[in-house]
């Protein structure tokens, strides 16, 4: 875990802010790692209970170095009458971005989505974000302009929808002798 809060706080303002709006701090960080690890269990069970409590959390590895390069967060959101939609959002070392590592974290978010039932994977990203925006679309993402992030007021917010019941297998750009995803533990 505090390697995952190391990852976050060595990159650049641009790329955690990309991730995320909020910056968090190390605290908070750490408060929120422990949680989502010590919750993967209660996952399942958590999203029929409370879909806004339940997280999983991925973690992308070099075989045999147990320092991360990448990890993603799968959330859940429930939109007024819609249904329950997986929600990811990604952070991959600037060292190890555009080897596939983004892709792997994907294919695992895709697998988290599918195994609790769900039919959509969305994610959110800034307007400026123009890695994100070109990625995602190329993964089959259907990308809408969305309500401006309260932390980023002004910035052009989107939000892009994989319906994994239309879309074929995605391409992860990422082989798995690159790297391996797994929940974090
Ligand atoms: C978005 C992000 C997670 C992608 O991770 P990654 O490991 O670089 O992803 P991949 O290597 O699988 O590459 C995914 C695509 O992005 C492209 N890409 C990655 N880095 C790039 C860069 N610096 N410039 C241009 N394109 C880039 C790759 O070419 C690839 O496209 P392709 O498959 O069509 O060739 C990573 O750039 C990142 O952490 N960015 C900061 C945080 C962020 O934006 N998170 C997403 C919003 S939640």
């Amino acid at each position: 875990m505090p390697r995952l809060v190391e990852l976050y706080l060595g990159q650049t303002p641009e790329s955690r802010g990309f991730y995320h709006p909020y910056p968090f701090r190390r605290g908070i960080l750490n408060a929120l790692f422990t949680y989502m690890v010590l919750e993967r269990r209660f996952s399942r069970g958590l999203l029929h209970l409370a879909p806004r409590a339940a997280v999983v959390l991925l973690v992308a590895n070099r075989p045999g170095d147990r320092r991360p390069v990448g990890y993603c967060t799968v959330r859940f959101v429930h939109d007024a009458d819609g249904p329950v939609k997986a929600l990811f959002g990604s952070l991959v070392s600037a060292d190890a971005q555009g080897m596939g590592v983004g892709g792997a974290l994907l294919t695992g978010a895709i697998g988290v989505t599918r195994a609790h039932g769900l039919r959509y994977l969305t994610t959110t990203f800034l307007g400026s974000n123009r890695v994100s925006a070109d990625w995602v679309r190329s993964r089959g993402f259907v990308i809408t302009p969305t309500a401006p992030d309260l932390r980023r007021l002004g910035e052009p917010n989107f939000i892009g929808e994989l319906d994994l019941w239309t879309q074929g297998p995605v391409a992860s750009g990422s082989g798995p002798e690159l790297v391996s995803v797994s929940t974090a533990r």
